[in-house]
């Protein structure tokens, strides 16, 4: 039987309508509608369209969006100010750098810079080692976004084989921390796994992350398991894919994630769920002083 295809795009149409019922609701209560900033160096291609879904998305729901450009030859030091205004701007719950920067700006120092608080990429060290230990946080948008398409799937995590190709720290890694906090038996392989095909014939859900087109091929699937992938890879003749064989793949697994349409309007989905659950938890902490 054929996979069913998990329709990312619709579900997150419905999870983008009740942020924006929250958004709503929250402008009705504080006066302001909830704000992300967005901010991008340079004039990278792929960033371009995907900052300009990120702040197309965020009118549709009701919440404020600006995007801040900078030009690809900014200074470090410029880039931290434009974000520690940002941090002490109470119009702004969310702040968002996108990645990746110009060379001479480290990376590092410009995440670890936003406001744990605004951080609604997930990305900063107290954000990242909350979601090590189990504590609530802000968590990266793609593989949140992963869980609650497994969830709305029914998808067991309890004691289930859970493969995961690609160790990212945007991706791999906190995706990997999700299923092991749900329960699921973790294995997370990289670029150096050897015998990468023996490792995800043991999925009952695999995990394509890597950015290599082709790479998980029907062979490498178990029958009935369910396959995300989190590829997105332009071809030379200008077709988008992931990482999965969806065509092969589609013959033996359970259920499986179309590329596009799957994963990726599920991550914009969780960025405004993200500014939401950023201004809704400051505007409580708020209260209660
Ligand atoms: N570049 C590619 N994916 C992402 C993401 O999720 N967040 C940011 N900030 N940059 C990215």
């Amino acid at each position: 039987m054929p996979a069913q295809f998990i329709d990312g795009k619709s579900l997150a149409e419905t999870l983008r309508q009740q942020v924006g019922d929250r958004a709503k609701r929250f402008l009705s209560q504080h006066g302001r509608a909830p704000g992300l900033t967005v901010i991008l160096v340079g004039n990278n291609p792929a960033s371009e369209v995907y900052v300009r879904h990120k702040v197309a998305a965020c009118e549709k729901a009701s919440i404020v969006s600006e995007l801040i450009r900078l030009d690809a030859s900014c200074s470090t030091e410029a880039l931290l100010q434009t974000i520690q205004s940002l941090n002490t701007n109470p119009n702004v719950d969310g702040i968002l750098v996108q990645l990746p920067l110009p060379g001479h700006i480290p990376e590092k120092t410009i995440i670890e810079a936003i406001s744990p608080n605004k951080d609604v990429d997930g990305f900063h060290p107290v954000n990242a080692g909350a979601l090590f230990t189990g504590q609530p946080c802000l968590k990266p948008c793609t593989p949140l976004g992963v869980m609650v398409m497994l969830d709305h799937q029914k998808t067991p995590l309890r004691a289930a084989e859970a493969v995961v190709v690609g160790a990212s720290n945007i991706v791999g890694k906190p995706l990997a921390m999700m299923l092991l906090q749900a329960g699921a038996t973790v294995t997370i392989c990289n670029s150096k796994t050897q015998n990468l095909e023996e490792k995800t014939r043991r999925a009952d859900i695999l995990i394509a992350a890597v950015g290599r087109p082709g790479l998980i091929t029907a062979e490498m699937v178990k029958p009935g398991a369910v396959v995300i992938d989190v590829g997105i890879n332009r071809l030379a003749s200008g077709k988008l894919v992931g990482d999965v064989d969806f065509e092969n793949v589609a013959r033996v697994a359970k259920a499986i994630t179309p590329v596009p349409g799957g994963v990726g309007p599920m991550t914009i989905a969780m960025l405004l769920q993200n500014t939401l659950d950023a201004a809704e938890s400051v505007a409580h902490a708020q209260s209660l002083t």
